[in-house]
């Protein structure tokens, strides 16, 4: 309990890579594809590339300099920049907790995969194989009747390996983890690109994807899908770039590891969408139906429509392989930052050691996962925990966080320099623009929008008692538990770093505990 150096990366690019591997998972393989696909097509990628400009690297760098300059987790950082911006941060912390129990579900589902396609155990029915034979999923949604093993142990070893990589801490669990993972995404994810250009058909999946539909820019719900997959996908509004960009050394370029994470992100993503959208239109050729007939939206797009597709083609298998390899990696490093939000927010407020730490908060988490979703119920509990906390928790608590900062606490200005200090390009205005004006008004539109459409109908069409425990319980339950966690009592060992209020140092000039190696910019 005694009060302990904070950790920091090794190098710059140990920090890149692990914010490249927090940004890059699930969300680009398994979830932009569709999402694109569901809003228009080509006419998606504008509002997207808006929402990543204006919203998307402008909160990146804002996460990025909150997390540096004050050292420490969500809570303290926010409660050292006005006290009660405390409930902001915890709430991010409970937000994390929800999205961890049921992203390791879906790293678990995928490394069943790997193994079917081996032998393409889905037969001619990935449908029936997915909801019958593996997940055995009930009739109608509700809660726990019974465990499917097969998902149960896969979520086990997820859970082994993610504690296991947390306990050897940031720079030799984190940083080498990623150093790891991604060079082998890059790898998989080229062959898999290359392999679905070079399929018969993929042409006419490539014209579905970019063939523009501006008609789909006057609909609302198209912005919000794009600002709610940026968010998603680079991973902020939940806590986890202010935790890791805490470990940060002063000196290290913020703007530029900004624009550098945002723009691999998307790039991938986008390389994502040429893959899963060429091998659609092979699958499309092949069943003689045009592409918007074989394309589904979320789980069915990766573990239906893939399946199918494995299916049909020469060496299907081994794409199959490495495809769901990918997702698997892909998952991990998400998995692992998000994680790390609540260990570095239970370490900093209790003064735990690591271990105690991972064990206990990691441990916790890994319960309820383990307790709640490998069960008949797990995809439809699963699939609104995903909603209701995406729109009422991601979205949410990314707006109210941007109006305190830029608002309330009028911290825009004092970041500004922070960042422009240690970084190779300046901001300008348009940084204060984008998040003192854009982003707080079209996230404000946009949770007014999509509430409305919450109550015109039901989500998915699950009746309003299931939606009520399983959603909108889930998403107020993040924000209260948060509020309630400010009331934790403070251990009196504060995480490393200067005092509030404290100006960085000159550019380039180093500053006690900035003792490192590797290279720094
Ligand atoms: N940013 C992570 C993803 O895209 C959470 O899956």
């Amino acid at each position: 309990m005694a009060n302990q150096p904070r950790e920091q990366w090794a190098t710059r690019t140990g920090f890149l890579l692990a914010a490249i591997g927090s940004a890059i998972g699930l969300g680009n393989i398994w979830r932009f594809p569709a999402v694109a696909y569901d809003n228009g097509g080509g006419a998606f990628l504008f509002p997207y590339l808006v929402a990543l400009l204006t919203a998307g690297i402008p909160l990146l760098i804002m996460e990025y300099a909150i997390g540096r300059r004050q050292r420490c987790s969500p809570p303290e950082a926010f409660r050292r920049m006005a006290r009660p911006a405390e409930a902001i941060g915890w709430w991010q912390v409970a937000i994390s907790f929800v999205i961890a129990t049921y992203y390791a579900v879906i790293i678990a589902w995928s490394i069943r995969y790997v193994g079917f396609s081996v032998d393409q155990s889905w037969g001619d029915d990935p449908e029936g194989f997915l909801f019958g034979t593996f997940l055995e999923a009930s009739e109608t949604p509700g809660f726990v009747s019974g465990y499917v093993t097969g998902v149960l142990w896969p979520l086990i070893a997820v859970w082994v390996v993610v504690l296991g990589i947390l306990l050897l801490g940031v720079r030799r669990g984190i940083e080498k983890a990623n150093r790891l993972f991604i060079p082998l995404l890059v790898v998989f994810f080229v062959v898999l690109v290359i392999r679905a250009l070079t399929l018969d058909g993929a042409a006419e999946g490539l014209e579905a994807f970019f063939e523009p539909d501006w008609s789909q820019l006057g609909d609302g719900g198209v912005w919000v899908a794009a600002y709610g997959q940026i968010f998603f996908s680079l991973s902020i509004g939940f806590g986890i770039m202010v935790t890791y960009a805490s470990y940060l050394r002063r000196r290290a370029d913020l703007t530029g590891s900004a624009l550098v994470a945002g723009f691999s992100n998307s790039s991938f993503e986008i390389l994502a969408g040429l893959g899963v959208f060429a091998a659609l239109g092979f699958m499309a050729r092949s069943a003689g139906v045009p592409v918007d007939e074989v394309a589904s939206a979320g789980l069915g797009l990766a573990f239906v429509v893939f399946p199918a597709i494995i299916s049909e083609m020469w060496l299907g298998g081994a794409f199959g392989v490495v495809f769901f390899l990918s997702l698997v990696i892909a998952g991990l490093s998400s998995l692992i930052s998000i994680v790390q939000v609540v260990v570095s927010a239970v370490e900093d407020r209790t003064g735990l050691r690591r271990v105690p730490a991972v064990l206990g908060v990691g441990g916790a988490i890994a319960v309820v996962s383990v307790l709640l979703f490998p069960t008949n119920e797990g995809i439809y509990l699963l699939d609104v925990a995903d909603h209701f906390i995406n729109q009422y928790g991601i979205a949410l608590a990314a707006l109210v966080s941007v109006v305190a900062v830029a608002w309330f606490m009028r911290k825009l200005p004092e970041l500004q320099r922070d960042a422009d200090a240690t970084s190779a390009v300046s901001l300008g205005h348009w940084w204060r623009i984008c998040l003192g004006v854009i982003t707080p008004v079209t996230l404000g539109w946009m949770m007014v929008d999509s509430l409305r459409t919450e109550f015109d109908h039901n989500y998915e069409g699950y009746s309003t008692g299931f939606l009520l425990a399983a959603g909108w319980s889930v998403a107020i339950g993040a924000l209260v538990v948060g509020v309630l966690l400010t009331l934790l009592p403070r251990h009196p060992s504060t995480p490393g770093g200067p005092a509030p209020g404290a100006p960085p140092s000159p550019k380039g000039a180093p500053r006690p505990g900035d003792a490192g190696h590797g290279e720094e910019s």
